[in-house]
């Protein structure tokens, strides 16, 4: 059978980890010719491309997507080296959870500096190379927080919504550029991220997830694979949802 990313060139943003480090792999499984990921250590982006060196090409970069430079940058080299980016994953995201009335503008500019602009850096970056080779696919990370409005989460919650409403809007703008645009919305993903949530709330969801499970990160990179895939040629401005049936 084909692999579903033969010969592709992507980028993979804060793929040291969970969702995107899982994204990567099986990009090179599916038959990527390189994959550009980043993240923002040094230490972790090595340990990362040794992880992922044995399925295919790889280039780690340390890049914080909330600065500008180091997304042009990373695209930049990416393009220098391959010549075309085929594919952007936008996974890089943060979360710094407080009520809202406790919550300080730095953990309000954080979230929404790392989640969103970096999110709009990123494609800004990739997307001239996207329209001169009249092909492209972009997924963003949304999450079902956006709509759900988990507790704690206003900064989250403002920077997942966001990133929905760019997909519309992207989706539909470069649509006839050869560019699709999607997003996906993650539920309860177990992840570093996800570790982060109290035991009590983490029992209390558990219980309202359909299927009675969290999902694993490979489940959440096979939607992303499939998204960047030609097999999702005719989907686009679109939020898709993979949560166990949870929202
Ligand atoms: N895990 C879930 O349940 C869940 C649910 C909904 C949405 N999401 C979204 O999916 C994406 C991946 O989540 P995850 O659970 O794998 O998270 P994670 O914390 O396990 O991994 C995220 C990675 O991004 C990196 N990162 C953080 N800030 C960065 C920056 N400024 N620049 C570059 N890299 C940066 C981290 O170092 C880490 O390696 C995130 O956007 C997250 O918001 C996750």
């Amino acid at each position: 059978m084909q692999k579903k990313l033969k010969d592709r060139i992507a980028i993979v943003t804060g793929a040291a980890a969970g969702i995107g480090f899982a994204t990567a792999k099986l990009f090179l499984e599916e038959g990527a010719a390189a994959v550009a990921i980043c993240d923002v250590s040094g230490e972790r982006v090595e340990t990362a491309v040794a992880a992922l060196t044995p399925f295919g090409q790889v280039r780690g970069h340390v890049a914080d997507v909330s600065k500008k430079e180091m997304c042009v940058q990373l695209a930049e080299k990416t393009l220098a080296e391959f010549h075309r980016v085929d594919i952007l994953i936008n996974n890089a995201g943060i979360t710094s959870d407080a009520q809202f009335y406790k919550m300080t503008d730095e953990q309000f500019e954080r979230v929404l500096d790392v989640n969103l602009k970096g999110t709009y850096y990123m494609s800004k970056a990739v997307i001239p190379a996207m329209m001169e080779q009249k092909y492209g696919k972009i997924v963003h990370a949304s999450s079902v927080s956006a709509y759900n409005g988990n507790f704690g989460q206003t900064n989250y919650a403002a920077s997942k919504a966001a990133i929905a409403g760019m997909t519309r809007v992207m989706g539909k703008e470069l649509g006839k550029y050869g560019i699709n645009v999607n997003a996906v919305a993650p539920g309860s993903i177990m992840t570093d991220m996800y570790s982060a949530v109290p035991e009590e709330a983490k029992q209390k969801k558990l219980a309202s997830i359909p299927l009675r499970r969290y999902g694993v990160p490979e489940e959440a990179a096979q939607l992303i694979a499939f998204l960047a895939s030609e097999e999702a040629a005719y989907i686009t401005a679109q939020t898709i949802t993979i949560d166990g049936g949870f929202n």
